[in-house]
């Protein structure tokens, strides 16, 4: 076992809003005591993507086991904890209701505060897990299966959105163009993957600019002009290279962001600029941000690829500070599938 110090405060993380179950311990609020996390991914695969009523029976069969081996992991037994941190929402209702059920159940049991947390928040708070001197305000691009956001972190609870995308998210994008290349589900690392054999200037797809929203993206036209382009190429018998769809493709998506971004972080006149999100585990895409913060004398900030994709580790980063600024929740607590984040611009 482990030893807690007197003032310590642990949590228990709970997440579970889309394919994975994942539970771990956080000690006060970036020390990540143990971080387990159950990929449901394999099952997803044999249907191209998520089916909703499948990852909800999947976190029932595993969420016990998972909570506990987090407890294991960090050495910890449930008297250590001080707060149970859990995802009510965004995400798949069915699958964030495990979750929240799971989390509502121990916390009477155990007789300690409910923290709800939401999921982009903890995506956000994943940069404070490795970068100990990280502190708000700072800006952050937020791009994952589901989300597209860039985000104002004014302090921590406090969002401000700056621009959100019009229709797909960034890894919807990745992952749907993936499939129309015959690549298979989760599209984002194999994308990335045959990337690297193939050239980003090859084919000019469209980068979008949307009207009345400086900040905001869009990559529907994009995924469109991809199908198109496969379309145009097997009408005329032309051979298709993956490698040139996959690199070009991946440099139009990345041009937009980084471009958004470094707009953002002008106008705000920032020093620290991080990413998060699924697509943030993108080595192109990181580097492109790296170089394009240092240009501008911005210490840019990314959280390793295992906390840039779903985790509970993040969910005890962004509970544990909810926690100590009072916000808890009752028992009414129940999942939110279109949770709004912070203050809209
Ligand atoms: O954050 P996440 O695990 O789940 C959501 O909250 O959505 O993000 C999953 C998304 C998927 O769309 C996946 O294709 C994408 O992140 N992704 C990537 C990479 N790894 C995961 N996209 C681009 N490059 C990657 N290396
Ligand atoms: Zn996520």
């Amino acid at each position: 076992m482990r030893m807690k110090n007197k003032d310590d405060i642990w949590i228990l993380a709970i997440e579970s809003s889309c394919d994975e179950t994942a539970a771990a311990v956080v000690r006060n609020g970036r020390d990540v005591l143990s971080n387990v996390i159950s990929s449901q991914i394999e099952l997803h695969k044999l249907y191209g993507g998520v089916v909703p009523e499948i990852a909800s029976r999947k976190h029932i069969e595993k969420i016990n086991q998972v909570v506990e081996e987090a407890l294991q992991g960090a050495g910890a037994s449930f008297d250590d904890i001080d707060a149970i941190a859990v995802t009510y929402g965004p995400g798949l209702v069915g699958a964030l209701l495990v979750g929240v059920a799971f989390a509502k159940a121990l916390s009477f049991a155990l007789g300690i505060p409910l923290v709800g947390v939401h999921h982009i928040e903890g995506h956000i708070c994943a940069n404070y897990i490795e970068n100990k001197e990280l502190e708000p305000p700072f800006l952050c691009l937020v791009v994952s299966g589901g989300h597209t956001h860039l985000v104002n972190v004014k302090g921590y609870g406090q969002y401000e959105i700056l621009g959100r995308t019009r229709d797909d998210a960034a890894g919807e994008a990745f992952d749907k163009v993936a499939r129309a290349i015959g690549l298979g589900y989760p599209g984002g690392p194999k994308i990335e993957e045959l990337s690297k054999q193939g050239s980003p200037d090859a084919i000019p797809f469209p980068r979008a600019k949307v009207a009345g929203g400086q900040y905001d993206f869009s990559f529907s036209g994009l995924k469109s002009a991809v199908l198109n382009y496969i379309n145009g190429c097997q009408m005329k018998k032309e051979p298709i290279c993956r490698a040139d769809v996959a690199a070009s493709f991946q440099k139009a998506v990345i041009d937009v962001l980084v471009g958004h971004a470094m707009d953002a972080a002008q106008e705000f006149g920032v020093d620290k600029f991080s990413i998060a999100g699924g697509v943030a585990s993108n080595a192109t895409l990181r580097e492109a941000m790296r170089q394009a913060c240092e240009q501008r004398n911005i210490r840019f900030y990314n959280p390793s690829p295992i906390f840039c994709t779903d985790n509970a580790a993040m969910i005890g980063v962004a509970g544990y500070y909810d926690f100590i600024n009072g916000k808890t929740h009752g028992w009414d607590l129940n999942a939110v599938p279109g949770l709004k984040l912070g203050e809209s611009i």
